[in-house]
């Protein structure tokens, strides 16, 4: 019989040392979207490391949709926090009954945070079909794997970093010349901050709380739950 050859080994594939794991699951669990900043600066090469960390994300058929637009114009700041301004209001009056709520609730550091990155797709995105021809919207998915890399890397580097989507993206594509097609994304606030809050925000401040594992995830067919979640697992997973 002719040996047979593969190109993967067998073995299973290392997994990190204990300490990196650890590291790992710490820094997503750390992770928090922040609103208050301390001003100061970030070091230019951990800009460009936390950079890095965006562009090494995943995305459909690679192709790489992510655009970052460095905010270094003092102008463009009261510029960008009036356009998150305007549209605050519009939510509020769009949300009704809790619109009080909403409006006593701090959604943006755009002032106050040492560096401000908006994030766009970038244009001419139609030419890619790979992955995206019934799901356009991976283009999306793609650019917020970046993001989630940034946020993740920033909290090591021990930075916060928050995301601003409330805004016109019309509005804000033509203060920063954005090409047609092009879409802004997200605006982040990203810089030193005094301390992380211990939970979302959003939970301490009683506007959302996170939901059972238990009740999202499934076995097989929509709301079936899952084994996973069993009394005896769940005692063992500690969830
Ligand atoms: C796509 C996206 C857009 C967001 N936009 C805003 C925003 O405009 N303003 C804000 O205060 N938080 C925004 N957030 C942060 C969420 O409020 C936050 O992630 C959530 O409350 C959970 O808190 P945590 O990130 O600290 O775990 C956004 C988050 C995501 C993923």
């Amino acid at each position: 019989m002719p040996q047979q050859t593969s190109t993967y080994p067998q073995a299973h594939a290392p997994a990190f040392t204990e300490a990196e794991r650890l590291a790992v699951y710490r820094a997503i669990h750390e992770r928090r979207d922040m609103r208050h900043f301390s001003g100061g600066s970030v070091a230019p090469e951990v800009l460009l490391r936390l950079l890095q960390a965006a562009h090494h994300a995943p995305s459909v058929g690679f192709m790489q949709p992510w655009r970052f637009i460095r905010i270094t114009q003092p102008a463009l700041r009261p510029a960008l926090h009036a356009l998150v301004e305007q549209e605050r209001i519009r939510t509020a009056q769009a949300l009704g009954q809790r619109q009080e709520e909403f409006m006593r609730l701090k959604v943006q550091g755009i002032l106050e945070a040492a560096e401000l990155l908006v994030v766009a797709l970038a244009d001419g995105r139609e030419q890619h079909l790979f992955g995206r021809r019934t799901m356009p919207q991976m283009d999306l998915a793609s650019a917020s794997c970046a993001i989630q890399n940034l946020w993740l890397a920033a909290r090591a580097e021990g930075l916060g970093m928050g995301w601003v989507s409330i805004f016109d993206p019309l509005a804000l594509g033509q203060l920063l010349g954005l090409p047609a097609g092009a879409e802004p994304i997200a605006l982040l606030c990203l810089g030193p901050v005094q301390e992380f809050y211990q939970q979302p925000m959003l939970q301490s401040e009683r506007w959302a709380s996170r939901a059972p594992l238990a009740s999202l995830v499934f076995d097989d067919h929509w709301n079936t739950p899952s084994a996973l979640f069993s009394a005896r697992l769940k005692e063992d997973a500690n969830v």
